[in-house]
């Protein structure tokens, strides 16, 4: 297949799926009153260590957007990564839900922000109620660029946040891959770090669709379940996406996923490094690899059978890629065969 795309071409882990088709017996009541979904907010309790508030939505842009929305008033200001998916790819649900909150796109290099560009964004803000009111940060974990923040670099977040009455969101679409990348626990790389909103990331990984929004601040998460309603993301039969969520925290299934596709990605970056004509423009850190490679290479590899996207980012991320040159973008996946990536790096070595 060598489809190297994204991590959402492929289809549902055959764990989840048998827990969707055992799901399906007899009557559960509606609209998340059902025993599985009973059971999915009680284990998300147990892996945060703590009590959190939890809700299920079918998309990560319904999770991003809902969980913003809780963090910022229509007249707040939102800060992110300028290339994030909040920003770029979601047709402005975050400021639509939020009623009209200013997302702001902070410039930062590696796909990374710092507390630091947000602290010099709000430097501007001097024309007292003409300005938007600074709310909340976004940061995505991993980043757009398969780049992961470190604890401590997610707690400079936390702190600059809490002494800037300012909330913190993580965009996690990639969560179980940042965390399996960090070696740490779920805990620390959220709440302990005061993040307060979660986009816990499912469908990437293994499932057909469903994705998590988590609160460590149950203030915020007060009113969630009319938003939720409001954007038409209550599920009458609600079962079926606890039930993919059970299946994908149960056995370790979600961290053998992530560690998978990390695997097959750090892969593809030493195959691809060891060729001469080929660069990477990011090391490799959770399961995206970004190559710069010469044109006339992509388009053999193309004609090859391989799928990938041209990306665009600054140039600086892109290592100034010249003008016979082209970034391209891999993802590797729980279900990427290990043989996609041998043929993959013999390709290159033939072009
Ligand atoms: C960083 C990031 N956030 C969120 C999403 C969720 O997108 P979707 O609405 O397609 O589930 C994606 C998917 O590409 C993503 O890459």
């Amino acid at each position: 297949m060598m489809n190297f795309a994204s991590d959402n071409v492929y289809g549902v882990h055959p764990v989840i799926m048998d827990a969707i088709i055992a799901a399906n017996q007899g009557t559960a009541d509606s609209y998340a009153g059902d025993k599985i979904t009973a059971r999915v907010e009680a284990r998300f309790n147990e892996l945060f260590e703590r009590k959190v508030d939890v809700f299920l939505v079918t998309t990560g842009t319904a999770a991003n957007a809902l969980a913003i929305s809780t963090m910022t008033p229509p007249f707040g200001a939102v800060f992110a990564h300028s290339h994030a998916h909040v920003m770029l790819d979601e047709c402005g649900a975050p400021e639509f839900f939020s009623g009209g909150a200013k997302m702001m796109p902070l410039a930062g290099v590696n796909g990374k922000i710092s507390p630091q560009m947000v602290a010099t964004a709000m430097a501007g803000f001097i024309r007292g109620e003409h300005d938007p009111k600074p709310s909340a940060i976004s940061i995505t974990q991993a980043s757009e660029l398969g780049t992961i923040y470190s604890l401590d670099e997610i707690a400079a977040f936390g702190d600059f946040a809490s002494q800037n009455g300012l909330k913190l969101h993580m965009d996690g679409a990639r969560f179980a891959n940042a965390l399996v990348g960090l070696g740490c626990t779920a805990a620390e790389m959220s709440w302990k770090a005061g993040v307060d909103v979660l986009s816990f990331g499912i469908t990437k990984n293994g499932a057909m669709g469903v994705e998590a929004v988590v609160f460590f601040d149950g203030d915020l998460a007060a009113d969630f379940v009319h938003r939720r309603m409001r954007a038409g993301q209550l599920l009458s039969k609600n079962r079926f996406l606890a039930a993919q969520v059970e299946a994908y925290l149960q056995d370790d299934l979600w961290l053998d996923n992530a560690a998978t596709a990390n695997r097959l990605a750090a892969k593809l970056a030493d195959g691809l490094e060891k060729n001469g004509n080929v660069r990477l423009a990011l090391e490799c850190e959770a399961n995206e690899v970004f190559a710069i490679i010469p044109k006339a290479m992509s388009a053999y590899l193309e004609e090859s059978g391989a799928v990938f996207h041209p990306w665009i980012a600054s140039k600086d991320d892109m290592q100034h890629a010249g003008a016979d040159e082209t970034v391209i973008r891999l993802v590797t996946s729980f279900a990427t065969a290990e043989t996609d990536i041998d043929q993959f790096v013999s390709l290159v070595q033939s072009a």
